[in-house]
């Protein structure tokens, strides 16, 4: 058990690297699946989700090598498809093995991955998708077992912009019979980066980054090198932060245009973003203003990986600002912990109501899922007087070292053993 140790009050400032993305990278190593062939993805980022993904990878039969940022995966020898039990309680995402290697092996053994800290997290808009394909699902308890002889194209209406059914469902088209076309489907850029990826190895897959993608099925996938885009919700994380400290803070390897909505509300509050190419720039130098009401919904719109860590830097600003929270039901663990470094928001049902405060205090606090421990970590920096993050296993699961990064920004913060001396 580790902690994180912040002495807050420190503007952060410099330049740093964005990692690539992790919600990206994990589908596109799932989906490698597909092919019988040797794959190599390049800006992966090194956290102990893609471990475990690699984990899962290995105990299935194939060869696996992580390498700085570079992961080559040799999938000849992939010769299971029932993905252990103990790894799939690890990681959620384990579910999107679901479709490719159904669509590889005929039959997939997957376990329910499980509610979660930040809602329900039900995975019935994934076993829909693939028992229109053709596939037929047995539950046993925890068991999930899903089987069919052969996968065929179909029209797919999805309740939900679901981002990980829209996924699962691209990727067991991908090798189906025929043309799917999923209607209502999430438009997220990680999805459109599987899009590129699948399609880089022979699939035939248009119409991602909209509602509407079609998926032509096809038989054979080949070898192929692929790039992950940069991390949007840890590039948006540094942007947060260097507004919450009114810093001055330069982010390199970011997709502007992945940031919009994030932009125009820290924009709206007076904080300076300028971007050029895959640069940005972020100044705020005086007290920011209040946003009177953000709604977090699909891509597009506010992300809901991002209220926690706008909930810090709205919480210094200088008046009420409102966040509904309308993707996750329990989104809100943090407010709590938020509370006892000083911050005034009251939660009601699903929204938050945040009073501005002049400034937030150290305290120790517990980081209760991931994106929750990153905005108590922002909160750390931002404060005055000393804060411990503890539970940071959260927060390692999507930030690279997230302290040497900071720390490269001039923050003010070490890891330590949970009972004493630094890591
Ligand atoms: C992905 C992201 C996560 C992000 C979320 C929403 C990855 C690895 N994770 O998660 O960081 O917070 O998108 O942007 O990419 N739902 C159902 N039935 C389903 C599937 C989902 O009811 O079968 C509901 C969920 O309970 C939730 C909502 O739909 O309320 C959104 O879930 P979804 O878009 O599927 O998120 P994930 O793919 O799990």
């Amino acid at each position: 058990m580790e902690k994180l140790v912040i002495e807050g009050g420190k503007p952060l400032s410099g330049t740093i690297r964005i990692q690539g993305a992790k919600n990206a990278a994990l589908p596109i190593l799932a989906a490698s699946v597909l092919t019988g062939g040797s794959v190599t993805v390049e800006n992966v980022p090194d956290l102990l989700d893609i471990r475990v993904m690699l984990d899962i990878l290995t105990a299935l039969g194939s060869k696996t090598e992580l390498s700085g940022h570079q992961v080559r995966l040799d999938m000849s020898g992939l010769n299971s498809s029932h993905i252990p039990e103990e790894l799939m309680k690890q990681m959620r995402s384990s579910i999107f093995l679901m479709g490719p290697l159904l669509a590889r092996f005929g039959s997939v053994t997957v376990y329910q991955p499980g509610g979660c800290a930040i809602g329900e997290r039900k995975i019935n808009l994934h076993l829909t998708g693939l028992e229109a394909l053709g596939a037929r699902i047995e539950e046993k308890g925890s068991t999930i077992v899903c089987r069919a002889d052969k996968l065929v194209g179909t029209d797919i209406v999805l309740d939900f912009p679901s981002v990980g059914a829209t996924e699962n469902i691209m990727m067991a088209a991908a090798a189906a019979e025929g043309r799917t076309t999923i209607h209502n489907a999430a438009r997220e850029p990680e999805i459109q980066d599987l899009q590129h990826f699948l399609n880089a190895m022979g699939a035939r897959i248009y119409g991602a980054g909209t509602n509407t993608i079609t998926v032509d099925g096809v038989r054979e996938f080949h070898p192929c090198r692929y790039r992950i885009i940069p991390d949007r919700i840890a590039a948006g994380t540094v942007i947060v932060a260097a507004a919450a400290t009114r810093g001055n803070v330069t982010l390199e390897n970011v997709n502007p245009q992945h940031l919009t909505s994030l932009v125009h509300v820290l924009r709206r509050a007076g904080v300076q973003i300028v971007s050029s190419g895959d640069i940005m720039n972020v100044q705020c130098h005086s007290r920011p203003k209040r946003v009177e009401r953000i709604v977090t919904s699909p891509y597009p719109s506010f992300p809901t990986d991002m209220q926690s860590l706008l909930m810090v830097f709205l919480s210094l600003t200088d008046g009420l600002s409102i966040i509904k929270e309308t993707v996750f039901e329990g989104r809100f663990k943090h407010v709590e912990e938020l509370s006892r470094m000083g911050a005034d928001i009251r939660v009601d049902l699903n929204a938050a109501l945040i009073k501005g405060v002049p400034r937030l205090y150290g305290a120790t606090v517990e980081a209760t899922d991931l994106r929750a421990g990153a905005a108590l970590v922002i909160a750390g920096l931002a404060a005055h007087g000393t804060t411990v993050v503890e539970q940071i296993h959260h927060i390692d699961r999507g930030y690279e070292r997230i302290e040497e990064m900071l720390a490269k920004l001039g923050a003010k913060i070490v890891r330590k053993a949970s009972g004493g001396g630094s890591i």
